[in-house]
């Protein structure tokens, strides 16, 4: 299994450019099923996740060539309703084909995605959700069947909770649905915004009428699409965080500074100094990093997918800070490999108290989820000596390239078996 090896202690300076949003191409992949016509996609960072969505989408029956800068995909043979489990159990967002399945063809058979480490994740949002465009489902054996004998129809629905995956699911099965549907408690992540723009240029008939309403008016006919997914503004979080970690000097180009707006701002707060520009977005990183109390919640609040992140930062303000996770129940994976180095955390319920004036220490450790590997990578270039980061491969699910644009700013890291 493959490892990753970091020496530190580092000081990141140059340029990085941001790749392509995971989180927006999932569902846009997803959403890809409504169509017969062919849809030409650019921007796709090259990471497993986006992999298994092609995966998936090939096991439906789609046709898909890659050339290297685009992605073709023709769905106009695709016939096949059953998302197996070995497909959507490494990557919650396989339920994302089930609103479209059901749009398409009145019918689906869809893994449950199951519990993953950094909580047990339901989607009784989606299915809840969807019952109200006529859908009925059972659950048997860990798979949804969920069918609508005569076709979605259009109604109007609240979200019980602010939910991404289940505001997605049920945008993209309202397009084809019969008659209007309004959605609100939408969640109203850039992700959903790119995805709605998307399937709008896909001539769905999409309005946002409020902060978190959506009105759609379902259509028959889709048109050939071409679309650049935005950039990943996760990624260039975790990078703004890097360089203020390690006192660096980074500019980061090909994201809006805008649509993280909230992350520039915390940071500015404990100390780093930052210049925004159009699509660039500069940061010098300081001696002196200040505490701070931070709570995650939906955008545009403090993402729950920076979160770990940000603890490794605030090991190094000059008092203690504090952590609320709003999110996900149990996203503190990372806080006992992050005390095996140093650091001084402790976790009551969904708070996290931060000693601040932390040392790392180099050690050899495990990955646990996503943001959780990332965040031991940071801590690694915070620390003197030899750090050695098992499984690995959370971290290819959604960092594309990772060793190679750390390696060009500076960084003394490489992949081992
Ligand atoms: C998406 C993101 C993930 C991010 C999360 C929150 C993708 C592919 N993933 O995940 O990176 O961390 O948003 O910003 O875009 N919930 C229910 N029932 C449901 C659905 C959700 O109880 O049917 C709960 C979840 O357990 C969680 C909360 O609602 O506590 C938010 O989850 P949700 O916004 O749905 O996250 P995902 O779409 O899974």
């Amino acid at each position: 299994m493959k490892k990753l090896e970091v020496f530190g202690a580092a000081k990141l300076k140059g340029q990085i450019r941001i790749s392509g949003s995971k989180n927006a191409s999932l569902p846009i992949l997803a959403a890809t099923l409504l169509s017969d016509k062919k849809i030409f996609l650019t921007n796709l960072p090259k990471v497993k996740d986006i992999e298994t969505m092609v995966l998936l989408l090939k096991s439906l029956g789609s046709t898909i060539e890659d050339n290297k800068k685009t992605l073709t995909i023709n769905n106009n043979k695709q016939t096949k309703t059953f998302a197996a489990y070995n497909l959507v159990k490494t990557m919650r967002a396989g339920i994302l084909v089930l609103g479209p399945l059901l749009a398409k063809f009145g019918k689906a058979k869809v893994s449950l995605p199951g519990g993953c480490a950094i909580g047990s994740r339901p989607v009784d949002i989606h299915l809840q959700a969807l019952s109200k465009l006529g859908v009925k489902y059972k659950i048997i054996q860990g798979y949804v069947h969920a069918n609508a004998p005569r076709g979605l129809v259009g109604a109007n629905i609240k979200f019980p909770k602010i939910s991404v995956g289940a505001t997605e699911n049920l945008i993209i099965a309202a397009c084809l649905a019969n008659g209007k549907t309004t959605l609100s408690n939408c969640a109203i992540e850039p992700e959903i915004k790119d995805l709605v723009n998307f399937l709008i240029k896909m001539k769905c008939n999409i309005k946002w009428t409020s902060k978190r309403t959506i009105k759609i008016n379902g259509v028959n006919n889709l048109s050939e699409t071409k679309y650049e997914v935005m950039p990943d503004r996760i990624e260039a979080g975790t990078y703004l965080i890097a360089a203020a970690l390690t006192e660096g000097n980074l500019k980061i180009v090909g994201i809006d500074p805008k649509i993280i707006s909230t992350e520039i701002d915390i940071l500015k707060k404990v100390g780093a100094k930052i210049i925004k520009k159009k699509n660039e977005i500069l940061i010098q990183g300081s001696k002196k990093i200040k505490n701070i109390n931070i709570k995650t919640s939906p955008y545009p609040g403090f993402p729950t997918d920076l979160q770990a992140q940000m603890m490794v930062l605030l090991c190094k303000a000059n008092k203690k800070s504090f952590i609320r996770e709003e999110i996900f129940e149990n996203r503190f994976m990372h806080v006992a490999e992050l005390n095996r180095m140093g650091a001084k955390i402790s976790v009551k319920g969904n708070k996290a108290t931060i000693e601040g004036n932390i040392k790392f220490e180099a050690a050899e450790l495990m990955a646990t989820d996503l943001r959780a590997s990332v965040s031991l990578i940071l801590a690694a270039l915070a620390s003197k000596g030899k750090s050695i980061i098992n499984r690995i491969y959370h971290l290819d699910r959604g960092y594309e390239s990772i060793e190679k644009k750390l390696k060009k700013i500076g960084a003394k890291i490489r992949r081992i078996n």
